[in-house]
C-alpha cells in the first residue's frame, strides 16, 4: 500500500502518522520528552532527545502500519516534517548540537526584543518582516546568545528550527520552509525569502541559515545512517514541511481566503488563510507565509485558553476532580456542566485570561489574569462560565484586528482539546458571531505534514487538491444566536478596556511575586 509519513516535533513529544493515499490514517505513534526550565521563564529542550524520540516513534509507526496492512507492510513514499515553531538549535561546524535549544515559550529575551526594535526601527521591522519582535521568536534568541554566551555564539555555524534539526538527522541537509522561517523575524514574509537587511542589522551571517523552500517541495532524501536508525528506506524524499500552525491548517483544509480555524489547546490560536500578505501597521497579529505556495496567513494567539480552564480546574475544582475519578467521567465535563447553568454574561462577572501574559493583541508578558465584577451573587458556576467566556472574548480581540485589515470569515473550524466542549464551541460561535464547525478527525499538524509529503511526490498537483481528497470528515456545526451575540458584543465592549485599566497594577504586581519566600 502506498503511503506518506507526517512527523510532528511538538513541545511535549513527537507524533508520527502513516497515511494512505486516500487520506486514512494507517498507523500513529508518539514518544514524549521533558520540557526543561533551568530558570523561571526559561524553556529548553535537547535536540538529541528529539531525535531519539523520533527514531523510536518512526520505528513503532512502521511496525504498527505493517500489522495493520493486509500484506504485512506499507511503502512510505515520502516524509513531511512539522513542529513547534521559533525554537533555535545552535550547531557547530561539524553539525553537532552546541547547547539546548531555546523554545518558543521561553521568555528570556524581552531586552533583546527592545534592542532589535531600536536597532532596526519599529516601523522598518514591520516593513521588512510584517511582524514585531516577540520574545518567543528566533532572532532575539540569537542576539541573547551573542550577549550572554559569547563562546557558544563564536562556535555557532548553523541555526535551525526544531523540525529542521530532525530533517538534518534524517537527510544530512540543512533546509527549512517559508512558514517556519516566517517566525524567525529574519524573513521577508511578503517576498518569501531571507531578509538580507535584517541579517545585516543584527550581524547574523546568512551562512548560518538553511536554504528555504516552499512547504511541499522535496528538499532532501533519507540517508543510509538514518535508514538503519529508523527503518525508513534509503533515499525516501523528505519535503520542506511547515511550522505546526500552518501544517495544522493544511490538515484541516484551511487553505483559501475566507477560511479560518481555531485551535483550543493550552493556547488558543485563530488562523486565517489569505491569498495575499495581510498585516496591521502595529503587527499585533502574526503575519506569516502559509504552507500553500503563493498564500499567506494571519494568526492571533491567546496564550492561556485551555490553560485557563486547566488552571481553574486545578485551583478551584478539587471536588469535581474527585467526583469525576469516582464516577469514571471527564473532569472538564463536570466543570462545563456547572457553567451551563449560568446565563451569558455571568451576571456581570468577567474573566481576563492573561495567566501567562498575553501575545495578541498586547504582546505583554507581564499582563495578568483577573475575575472582575465579583459580587455575593456569584458562585463557582459563574466563575466556570466566565473562564470560557473570557477566552472567547480574548479571541474576539484577535478577530477584530483581522477585520480591521479586511480579513473576514463566516465560519471557523475548531479543534484541540477545548473544542470537545459543545458549550465552549457555542460561546465561541456567539462571541465571534460565526458558524463554528468541529473538526471531525483531529489528527493535528502531523496530518498536514503528511498531506504536504503527498504533494511533494506528485500524488497530487496542489496542496488544495490533496486537502480535498484527504480532509473529508467534518463534525457538528454550531450556528451563532443573534440574541446571545448581542449580549457578547456588549460584554466585549466592557472587556476590551480592562487590560489597559489594570496595566499599571500588573507591572507593579510582579514586585510581590516570591516576596514571602
Ligand atoms: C506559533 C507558536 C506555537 C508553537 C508551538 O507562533 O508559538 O504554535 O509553534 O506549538
Amino acid at each position: 500500500m502506498d503511503c506518506v509519513m507526517g512527523i510532528d516535533v511538538g513541545t511535549s513529544g513527537v507524533k508520527v502518522l502513516i497515511v494512505s493515499g486516500d487520506g486514512s490514517v494507517v498507523a500513529s505513534s508518539g514518544a514524549e520528552y521533558p520540557l526543561l526550565s533551568p530558570r523561571p521563564g526559561w524553556a529548553e529542550q535537547d535536540p538529541n532527545v528529539w531525535w531519539e524520540a523520533t527514531v523510536q516513534a518512526i520505528r513503532e509507526c512502521i511496525a504498527a502500519a505493517g500489522k495493520a496492512s493486509a500484506v504485512g507492510k506499507v511503502d512510505v513514499l515520502a516524509v513531511g516534517l512539522t513542529g513547534q515553531m521559533h525554537g533555535s538549535v545552535f550547531l557547530d561546524s561539524r553539525g553537532d548540537v552546541l547547547r539546548n535549544a531555546i523554545l518558543w515559550c521561553d521568555g528570556r529575551t524581552e531586552k533583546q526584543c527592545e534592542e532589535i526594535a531600536d536597532t532596526v526601527g519599529g516601523s522598518r521591522l514591520i516593513d521588512l518582516t510584517l511582524n514585531r519582535a516577540l520574545p518567543g521568536f528566533t532572532a532575539p534568541k540569537i542576539v541573547w546568545l551573542s550577549e550572554n554566551d559569547p563562546e557558544t555564539y563564536a562556535a555557532t555555524r548553523k541555526v535551525l528550527l526544531p523540525k529542521d534539526y530532525i530533517r538534518y538527522r534524517l537527510t544530512g541537509s540543512y533546509a527549512t520552509d517559508v512558514s517556519d522561517a516566517s517566525g524567525t523575524l529574519l524573513f521577508d514574509v511578503a517576498s518569501r525569502r531571507w531578509s538580507d537587511e535584517m541579517l545585516e542589522a543584527l550581524g547574523i551571517s546568512r551562512a548560518w541559515l538553511p536554504e528555504c523552500f516552499e512547504s511541499p517541495e522535496v528538499v532532501a532524501h533519507v540517508t543510509a545512517a538514518a535508514s538503519s536508525a529508523t527503518g525508513l528506506a534509503v533515499g525516501i524524499p523528505v519535503v520542506a514541511g511547515a511550522g505546526d500552525q500552518a501544517a495544522g491548517a493544511v490538515g484541516n483544509s484551511i487553505v483559501s481566503q475566507g477560511q479560518a480555524s481555531c485551535v483550543l489547546g493550552t493556547s488558543g490560536v485563530l488562523f486565517w488563510s489569505c491569498d495575499a500578505p495581510a498585516y496591521d501597521r502595529q503587527a499585533r497579529l502574526h503575519s506569516f507565509c502559509h504552507a500553500v505556495p503563493g498564500k499567506w496567513h494571519l494568526m492571533g494567539v491567546t496564550l492561556a485558553a485551555g490553560g485557563s480552564l486547566r488552571w481553574f480546574r486545578d485551583a478551584l475544582c478539587e471536588s469535581e476532580k474527585q467526583r469525576a475519578k469516582a464516577e469514571g467521567i471527564d473532569e472538564y465535563e463536570l466543570i462545563t456542566a456547572l457553567a451551563e447553568q449560568i446565563e451569558p454574561g455571568c451576571e456581570g462577572l468577567v474573566f481576563l485570561p492573561y495567566l501567562s501574559g498575553e501575545r495578541t493583541p498586547y504582546s505583554d508578558p507581564k499582563a495578568r489574569g483577573a475575575f472582575i465584577g465579583l459580587s455575593l451573587r456569584h458562585t463557582k458556576a459563574h466563575m466556570a462560565r466566565a473562564v470560557l467566556e473570557g477566552v472567547a472574548l480574548s479571541l474576539c480581540d484577535c478577530t477584530e484586528l483581522a477585520q480591521e485589515v479586511g480579513v473576514h470569515t463566516s465560519r471557523v473550524y475548531a479543534s484541540g482539546g477545548g473544542a470537545r466542549s459543545g458549550l465552549w464551541r457555542s460561546i465561541l460561535a456567539d462571541c465571534l458571531d460565526v458558524e463554528v464547525v468541529r473538526v471531525g478527525a483531529d489528527e493535528g499538524p502531523a496530518y498536514g505534514a503528511a498531506i504536504l509529503a503527498s504533494v511533494g511526490v506528485k500524488m497530487f498537483n496542489h496542496v488544495e487538491d490533496a486537502c480535498r481528497q484527504f480532509v473529508k470528515d467534518t463534525g457538528s456545526v454550531v450556528q451563532p444566536c443573534a440574541e446571545r451575540a448581542a449580549v457578547y458584543r456588549g460584554l466585549h465592549s466592557l472587556y476590551r478596556p480592562l487590560y489597559g485599566a489594570l496595566r499599571d497594577f500588573c507591572d507593579r504586581g510582579a514586585e510581590f511575586v516570591g516576596s514571602n519566600s
